[in-house]
């Protein structure tokens, strides 16, 4: 026998019963995002390597440790997506759909990062990405926010908090992370491997470290906060009491830095307690400098991308269950005739609207009967050689142990749908 071959590391096959609670969240997900008027848009998995260089951050873990690239053949180096957003701002630019307009609109599938995988952190999973364009106030920040809320309100998803930070615009930045890398320096011996790698590369990412050790140097820090520009502090201020006026309960987070590097101002991150060390379901914040860095007009640009495995999960925790809605009917055959009228039967249900299954693969009725329940179908139709000579159907009820009936071919239709509305 020849070596099986398994799936790929960190990357999931979703098997029917699971996929069947994804679509209940897809589907509240793109309801949520209709009453809000975002669009869909869809854009490819592959990009150049540069574009997320470019717009992540070439220092940030994603792009400096995660990426799938590779050359194609003809040696331009590409890069599966880790995440959506800046695909989304090339394709603005590119189509023009940007500037001096604003735009909502949103995205979804696969991204994939070279992460060590443990539950909730794949190398191929899912998000649902919201992006606002062409709008600088808090309020669409806020409306983002709400958007989310109502979402995990549908899914009836409890246990998620919000916590808020700014990291002001670039230049106040700038300044911060001098005094920090000056504080951080004068503490080099308490610095853990990746803190001390991330000094030179990415200082702010050392606040955002989980080591234990390092929590009372991370406490003691300068905060970016007191070195936020006015106008970046007008901006959450204004954004705080749109939530407040809105009831969305949040915390200051003034260690919330993210991962990537594209952020100006507001930043945001839906997080629990219900799943362990990957606790963040959801994370996003204003980008207003990005579209500019990617070759564009200046625009402002505000999004969240949630990750469908943790909402998922999530969801199942609290008791979603497959639904899916499989064949109300099953055809058992007995005999070449009837194996070939079973077949015209089954279209002529399903032209009506019946979801049927006709036996394939022979058997015989005890086992076909056998199958039928299996598939969860309320009526077994039986058609054998007596039946197909006088053009009736025997129907069995499945779930009732009433008598059989035998009923025309001609009204077997009509009779069904009745039986099943
Ligand atoms: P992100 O924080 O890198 O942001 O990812 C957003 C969410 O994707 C995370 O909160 C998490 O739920 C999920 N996620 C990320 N990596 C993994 C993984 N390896 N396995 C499973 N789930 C994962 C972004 O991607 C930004 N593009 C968000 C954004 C949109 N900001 C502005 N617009």
């Amino acid at each position: 026998m020849s070596k099986f071959i398994q799936a790929v590391r960190g990357m999931n096959d979703l098997l029917p019963d699971v996929v069947s609670v994804w679509q209940q969240v897809e589907t509240a997900a793109r309801a949520v995002f209709e009453a809000y008027g975002y669009r869909e848009i869809r854009v490819p998995l592959l990009e150049k390597t540069e574009l997320f260089a470019r717009s992540i951050g070439e220092f940030t873990d994603i792009v400096a440790k995660e990426m799938y690239t590779f050359q194609d053949r003809s040696g331009d180096s590409l890069t599966l997506r880790p995440e959506a957003t800046a695909s989304i701002v090339r394709a603005g630019i590119e189509h023009g759909f940007l500037h001096n307009q604003t735009q909502r609109l949103w995205s979804g599938g696969p991204m994939f990062r070279y992460e060590r995988p443990q539950k909730g952190r794949y190398r191929q999973f899912h998000q649902f990405d919201v992006e606002a364009f062409g709008m600088p106030g808090p309020d669409i920040d806020a409306e983002i926010v709400l958007l989310g809320n109502r979402l995990w309100r549908m899914l009836d998803v409890q246990g998620l908090q919000l916590e808020i930070n700014s990291l002001g615009m670039p230049d106040s930045r700038a300044g911060y992370r001098k005094e920090l890398v000056e504080y951080f320096q004068s503490h080099r011996d308490q610095l853990d491997e990746d803190s001390l790698r991330r000094l030179k590369s990415n200082p702010l990412r050392i606040l955002d470290s989980k080591n234990p050790q390092m929590q009372k140097l991370i406490a003691d820090a300068p905060s970016l906060f007191d070195h936020l520009d006015e106008a970046s502090s007008e901006h959450f201020m204004g954004f705080k009491e749109q939530l407040d006026r809105a009831g969305i309960a949040y915390v200051v987070s003034k260690r919330l830095v993210r991962g990537l590097d594209y952020y100006t101002r507001t930043v945001f991150e839906w997080t629990t307690e219900r799943l362990g060390a990957q606790a963040t379901v959801c994370g996003g914040g204003r980008y207003d400098k990005l579209v500019e860095q990617l070759g564009g007009k200046p625009t402002p640009a505000i999004g969240f991308a949630l990750g469908l495995e943790r909402l998922v999960e999530m969801v199942i925790q609290q008791g979603a269950r497959a639904e899916a809605e499989g064949p109300s009917v099953y055809i058992a055959v007995l005999g070449s005739q009837a194996e070939r009228a079973g077949m015209k039967l089954a279209e002529h249900l399903r032209d009506k609207g019946i979801r049927a299954l006709c036996n394939c693969g022979g058997g015989n009725l005890k086992s076909q009967l056998r199958r039928a329940d299996k598939a969860g179908v309320r009526f077994a139709l039986l058609l054998g050689e007596e039946e197909t000579r006088q053009d009736i159907v025997t129907v069995k009820d499945l779930r009732q142990d009433s008598e059989q009936r035998q009923v025309p071919q001609a009204e077997i239709s009509s009779y069904l749908q009745q039986q099943l509305a």
